[in-house]
C-alpha cells in the first residue's frame, strides 16, 4: 500500500489517535483531557484541558533540547540589500524583550495587538512576543490602505497597535503612519499605545505620549530582569485573528487556537512539506496573509527547521533571478510561493538564463498555492528547476493545506491541473446545489465533512452567527470551502473557481463586494459591478463597469480614473485596479440580482449562454459593444 493510503487510513479509523500522536512531538504544559470535543455549531475543540503556548513551542523547546545555537531565522531584504541571522537562543531574546514592552504598555492575556508592518525580522518578533503573552495578533497586509486597516482596528478593537515607519515598494516609500492615522480616525477607535520601528529609508514623526519608538522600549525592556516567562493558555485560547475577504465589505475575522494550530503545523512540515530541522524553508509571500502566520512564522519555527523572511518581489529587485540568488546564498532546500509569482519570472526570464549564474544544488522542492496552478507555469518550472513542483489547495480559514501531494510520505504521480489528494483530517467531497454528492468527474461545490481537523478555524471574531452563516448552514454536517471542482477517476482533487464573488488577483483574495462599496460611494456612481477579469500575470484583474447618476455631464474617463483612484487610496494598491467602463444598465435577475458570473463571461470573450432570469437581454448586448469599443 502507497504511503499516504496508509496514513490517510489510519486517520480515517482512528482520527483521535492520530491526532494524539501528532501532539506527541510538542510540549504541554498540561496534557489534554481529550483529544477531540465536538461543540456543536460545526466547531470542535482540539486537546481541550491542555494548557500550553505555541511560541514556547516554536522557540523555548528546540533551545532545551541543545538547538539554541541554530539559525531560526533569515532576513533579507532585496529592497534595501539587509540581511540578518537570529539563531533560537536570539530570536527568543527578543521576542521576550517585545514581550516585556506589550507587558508593560498593560498588554494582558485576551487583549488584542494589531500589527501593521513591512516584512522585517520586527514582524515576526511581534508575533511571537504577543502569542508568548497569551494576546492576540492581529496582523494587518500592509499594502492595505486606510479604510481597509480601518475596518480591522474597529473589529479587533487593539489595545496597543505595533507598526514602522515605511514600508518599501520598488520605486517608492510607502509612508504607513499617515496611513495609521486616518485608519484609527476612520476606525472611531484608538489604541491605548502605538509602537513605531523608525526605518532609516524614511523616519516618521511621533506625537504625545501614546506614541513611541520601538527600538528605545526594547532597549529598557532588555534590562528588566526575569523577563523570559510564557503565559501559559488553555489549547483552545485564541492565538490569533486574521481578516480575510468574504462575500460582503465587511472581511471575516478567522480566529485561530494555540495548540490545534501547532499540531496540524508541525505535522505539516514534515508530512506535506518534507522539510528536516536542518533544512532551510522559504515561503515568499508576507507575514499579512495566511501563508505568512502559517509557513514564514510557525510552521517552520515550530519544525526548528529555518525561515526565510524576504522583502522584495521575484522580478524588478533587481531582476528575475533574485529568487535564485535568495536560494543559493542561504541554501534554501524548500520553497512556497504563488504561481503568478513564477509567471512573472517566466515572462521576464522565459529560458531561465539567469538561473545559469546561480548554484541550486541544495534545493529540492518547489511549493506553489494561493490560486490555481496552471499546466504550463508548473511544467516550465519543472523544465528549469528539475525538481518537484507541488500544486496544493488551501485557504486562510484551514491554515493548511486540504489537498497536496504530500512529499514527506512519499511523491505521487503529478497530475497537470490538480492539487492533488486530500490530507488526513480532511474528508473532502462534492455536492450539487441540494447538497447530494455527486459522481466521479462532476463538478459542485467542494466540502468536507465534520468534524474539521486540528488547525482549522475555531470561529469568526465576536461572529459565531456570521460563523455557521457562512460555513455550515448551506450543507449540514459540511463545511463550505466556497471553492467549486471535482474529484477525478484517480482520487485527484481539481480545483477550478469560486462559487460566490471572491476573486483571486496574484494570490490575493480580494472582495469584489468591498471593492464595490467603495467604488459606489463616488458622488457620481449610481451602481456598479465589479468582476474578475482573467489576467495571464495575476490570474485574475478586477473589472468596473459602472452606472452613472441621471444627468451627470463630467466626462466617462474623468470619472473612471477618479474611481480607480478612490480603490488604490481606500482599499490599496495591492487591488490592481485599473479598468472600468461606464454602461447605461447593469444587466439583472427579475429579482434585481446583478447577473455577475454571465458579465464575467462577456468581459473574458468567452461564450456565454442567456440565463433565463434576466429582466431586460437587450441590457447584455449594449455591454458587449461597450466592451468592444473600449478594447
Ligand atoms: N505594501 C504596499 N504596497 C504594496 C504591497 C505592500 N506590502 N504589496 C503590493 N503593493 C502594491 C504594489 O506596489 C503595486 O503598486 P503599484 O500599482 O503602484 O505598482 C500593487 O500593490 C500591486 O502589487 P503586486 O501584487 O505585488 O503586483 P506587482 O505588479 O507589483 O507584481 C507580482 C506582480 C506577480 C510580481 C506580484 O504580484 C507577486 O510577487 N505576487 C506573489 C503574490 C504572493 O506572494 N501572494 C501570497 C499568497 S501565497
Ligand atoms: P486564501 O484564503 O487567501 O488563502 O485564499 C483561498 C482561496 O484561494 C481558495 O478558496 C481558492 O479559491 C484559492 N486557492 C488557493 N490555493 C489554490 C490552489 N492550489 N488551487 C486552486 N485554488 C486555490
Amino acid at each position: 500500500m502507497s504511503r499516504y493510503k496508509e496514513v490517510y487510513e489510519h486517520w480515517q479509523s482512528d482520527p483521535d489517535n492520530f491526532w494524539e500522536e501528532a501532539a506527541g512531538d510538542l510540549d504541554w504544559h498540561r496534557p489534554f483531557d481529550s483529544v477531540r470535543s465536538d461543540v456543536g455549531n460545526g466547531s470542535t475543540r482540539w486537546f481541550a484541558g491542555a494548557e500550553c503556548n505555541i511560541c514556547w513551542n516554536a522557540l523555548d523547546r528546540h533551545i532545551a533540547e541543545g538547538r539554541g545555537d541554530y539559525v531560526a531565522l533569515v532576513y533579507d531584504s532585496a529592497m534595501t540589500g539587509a540581511q540578518a541571522r537570529y539563531t533560537y537562543s536570539e530570536l527568543l531574546e527578543e521576542v521576550c524583550a517585545m514581550a516585556v514592552v506589550l507587558r508593560d504598555l498593560g498588554v494582558e492575556k485576551g487583549d488584542r495587538v494589531l500589527i501593521y508592518m513591512p516584512m522585517v525580522p520586527e514582524a515576526v518578533i511581534a508575533m511571537l512576543a504577543t502569542a508568548r503573552i497569551g494576546a492576540i495578533h492581529v496582523v494587518v497586509f500592509g499594502g492595505f490602505a486606510a479604510k481597509e486597516l480601518a475596518t480591522r482596528i474597529q473589529d479587533a478593537k487593539p489595545k496597543v497597535i505595533l507598526s514602522a515607519s515605511c514600508g518599501l515598494e520598488p520605486g517608492r516609500i510607502v509612508e504607513y503612519k499617515p496611513l495609521l492615522d486616518e485608519a484609527i480616525r476612520l476606525g472611531l477607535f484608538s489604541p491605548d499605545h502605538t509602537v513605531i520601528l523608525q526605518r532609516p529609508s524614511h523616519e516618521c514623526e511621533l506625537a504625545g505620549q501614546s506614541e513611541h519608538e520601538w527600538y528605545s522600549l526594547v532597549q529598557k525592556a532588555k534590562l528588566e530582569p526575569g523577563h523570559t516567562s510564557c503565559e501559559w493558555v488553555g489549547s483552545n485560547h485564541p492565538l490569533y485573528i486574521l481578516h480575510t475577504s468574504g462575500t460582503t465589505g465587511v472581511p471575516k475575522g478567522i480566529v485561530r487556537d494555540h495548540g490545534g494550530y501547532m499540531v496540524a503545523l508541525k505535522w505539516s512540515m514534515t508530512n506535506i512539506y518534507n522539510v528536516k530541522q536542518t533544512d532551510v524553508f522559504w515561503a515568499a509571500s508576507d507575514v499579512g496573509w495566511v501563508v505568512g502566520h502559517s509557513y514564514i512564522v510557525y510552521g517552520p519555527l515550530l519544525n526548528g527547521s529555518t525561515t526565510l523572511l524576504f522583502e522584495g518581489k521575484p522580478v524588478g529587485t533587481p531582476d528575475a533571478g533574485t529568487f535564485w540568488r535568495v536560494i543559493e546564498e542561504h541554501g534554501v532546500s524548500t520553497l512556497f510561493t504563488a504561481p503568478t509569482a513564477i509567471r512573472a519570472i517566466k515572462k521576464a526570464d522565459p529560458q531561465g538564463t539567469l538561473l545559469a549564474e546561480y548554484d541550486l544544488s541544495v534545493f529540492n522542492q518547489l511549493f506553489l498555492a494561493g490560486e490555481r496552478a496552471d499546466p504550463d507555469t508548473i511544467q516550465w518550472a519543472e523544465k528549469i528547476l528539475n525538481v518537484p513542483v507541488i500544486d496544493h489547495w488551501w485557504q486562510t480559514e484551514t491554515g493548511w493545506p486540504i489537498a497536496a501531494n504530500p512529499l514527506g510520505l512519499e511523491q505521487l504521480p503529478i497530475v497537470y491541473g490538480s492539487s492533488c489528494v486530500p490530507m488526513p483530517g480532511f474528508d473532502v467531497r462534492i455536492v450539487n446545489d441540494g447538497g447530494s454528492e455527486l459522481a466521479k468527474g462532476l463538478q459542485g461545490s467542494v466540502v468536507v465533512k465534520l468534524p474539521l481537523p486540528p488547525g482549522c478555524l475555531v470561529t469568526l471574531w465576536h461572529n459565531e452567527e456570521g460563523f455557521v452563516d457562512s460555513y455550515f448552514s448551506e450543507f449540514p454536517g459540511y463545511y463550505k470551502t466556497g471553492d467549486a471542482g471535482y474529484i477525478d477517476d484517480q482520487g485527484y482533487l481539481h480545483i477550478m473557481s469560486r462559487v460566490d464573488d471572491i476573486i483571486n488577483v496574484a494570490g490575493h483574495r480580494l472582495s469584489t463586494g468591498a471593492i464595490e462599496q467603495v467604488v459606489a460611494s463616488h458622488p457620481d456612481v449610481a451602481e456598479c459591478a465589479i468582476i474578475g477579469l482573467a489576467d495571464e500575470l495575476k490570474g485574475e484583474v478586477p473589472f468596473g463597469m459602472l452606472v452613472l447618476n441621471d444627468g451627470v455631464q463630467r466626462s466617462e474617463g474623468e470619472i473612471v480614473s477618479e474611481v480607480i483612484n478612490l480603490v488604490r487610496a481606500e482599499i490599496g494598491a495591492v487591488t490592481a485596479f485599473r479598468k472600468a467602463i461606464v454602461v447605461a444598465q447593469l444587466p439583472k435577475t427579475r429579482s434585481g440580482k446583478i447577473l455577475r458570473r454571465t458579465l464575467k463571461s462577456l468581459a473574458d470573450g468567452k461564450e456565454y449562454s442567456m440565463p433565463a432570469t434576466i429582466d431586460n437581454p437587450g441590457v447584455l448586448q449594449d455591454i458587449e459593444i461597450t466592451l468592444k469599443n473600449s478594447e
